[in-house]
């Protein structure tokens, strides 16, 4: 505590303003702006303007109506960012120094520690707090260390998550079942889980589909309680991509496989390389699990594996290269099959926006008719009206395949994004 108690410089000016609460036991005069004015200082350390004190003037009507400007100033974003300072820094030598004048005017160091109670914590004070602040006031401290004291106690961090549960939130985009979408960038959970795969840049600018596939999958599946040490997982066309080594440290196994070895050995980002088959530590992001993750060569559309054999399967960026829609419509079959009942499977594939048909993307009806299948259920609808809400130049993947933003793409005249979804398998 002694590192968080600066001393404070003497000031006789102990003129009496009113209380937060009006403990009866305090002997304070009330005055009708003092109550405003002291409410402002014990929460946001700073003086109300003339609006402010217009707005707060019903608070001067009833116990409850002060009760509900202290709730106001707790439920603001302003308390918000000086709460942030506050709980990290234990000398915030700025704020103090413009709130400590204003303190030193509230009355006896005994007034001013019930004040600083009703107002922070929202009852009297206790013996032995009383005791411990009147001793560290009269050894000279400030008064702000007090407030600070308090606002930092886990009393008052309880209190303040009951009163205000949506401070440090805002609205976030949480669909599952989606185009590509920009909005996940602005989802702090989401954009941990970006973070925490190490291989994709945090930023906006850097905005790709391979990030969005990435961290939808991993966000989905956290989602859905599938992030368990008791989850099998497959993954169809997985190249050596940094999502299964993310899973491998958190789940019990993942087996990955892939035609590895033929064309995308060389083309793409060489997703297909084989000698993932015998140094797969060689394309891990960070350390990994090596006993939890296993590459096999094998084609999506025919999975050597019996059925009923995974809680989670998964296929991001690859079924839309088995062969035409016939190929994926396999792919899919194959990987219902071996999906335990219960059990989530989760697909990116390329989704056509406009233009022609295009040999590796397809058409919203094929997407929609390949997404239909008697034992899966989709999790929820999919929004595909997603592009509709932004604005965008699609990236010319025969120009500059690398630009960012990389969320919409054209080839051939054929405009296109990534489409995800996640079902369920029903029987
Ligand atoms: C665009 S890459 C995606 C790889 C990985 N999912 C990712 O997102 O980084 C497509 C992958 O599909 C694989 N692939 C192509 N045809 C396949 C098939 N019939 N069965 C399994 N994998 C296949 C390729 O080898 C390649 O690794």
């Amino acid at each position: 505590m002694s590192r968080l108690w600066g001393r404070k410089q003497s000031s006789d000016d102990r003129r009496v303003v009113a209380p937060p609460g009006a403990p009866a036991s305090a002997a304070v005069k009330s005055s009708a702006p003092n109550a405003i004015e002291v409410a402002y200082w014990l929460v946001l350390w700073r003086a109300p303007t003339d609006a402010d004190i217009r707005e707060a003037l019903p608070a001067l009507h009833s116990a409850e109506r002060l009760h509900h400007l202290y709730l106001h100033l707790f439920g603001s974003a302003e308390f918000r960012r000086l709460a942030d300072i506050l709980w990290d820094e234990l000398d915030p030598a700025r704020a103090r120094r413009a709130v400590e004048p204003a303190l030193a005017t509230m009355g006896s160091d005994a007034e001013f520690i019930e004040f600083a109670y009703r107002a922070i914590l929202g009852r009297p004070s206790d013996p032995e707090g009383r005791a411990t602040y009147l001793a560290i006031l009269a050894a000279g401290h400030w008064r702000s260390y007090l407030l600070q004291a308090l606002i930092r106690s886990p009393e008052f961090k309880t209190r303040f998550a009951m009163l205000c549960p949506q401070a440090g939130f805002l609205p976030r985009d949480i669909q599952l079942c989606e185009l590509a979408n920009p909005a996940k960038w602005n989802n702090p959970e989401w954009m941990d889980l970006l973070a925490s795969l190490v291989v994709v840049p945090p930023d906006k600018p850097s905005m790709h589909r391979k990030g969005y596939e990435f961290t939808q999958l991993l966000f989905g599946l956290t989602r859905l309680n599938c992030i368990r040490d008791d989850v099998h997982v497959l993954s169809v066309g997985a190249g050596h991509e940094a999502v299964l080594y993310w899973l491998a440290n958190r789940v019990a196994r993942v087996i990955a496989t892939d035609m590895y070895g033929a064309v995308w050995q060389e083309t793409g980002a060489r997703e297909g390389d084989e000698s993932v088959l015998v140094d797969a530590a060689r394309f891990a992001p960070f350390p990994y699990r090596q006993d939890r993750l296993v590459f096999l060569k094998m084609d999506g559309r025919f999975l050597a594996f019996p059925d009923a054999t995974f809680d989670v399967v998964y296929s991001l960026s690859s079924i839309e290269h088995f062969d035409g829609f016939r190929g994926a419509r396999l792919a899919m079959d194959e990987m219902a099959r071996v999906m335990k009942p219960g059990g989530v499977l989760a697909v990116a594939t390329e989704y056509c926006l406009s233009g022609p048909p295009h040999h590796e993307a397809f058409q919203p009806d094929q997407v929609f008719a390949l997404l239909q299948h008697p034992s899966l259920t989709l999790v929820q609808p999919i929004d595909n009206r997603v592009w509709d809400r932004y604005e965008y130049v699609p990236v010319d993947l025969r120009r500059n395949p690398y630009e960012t933003p990389n969320m919409v793409v054209s080839d051939l005249g054929s405009v296109f994004t990534s489409v995800m979804a996640f079902f369920r398998k029903t029987h």
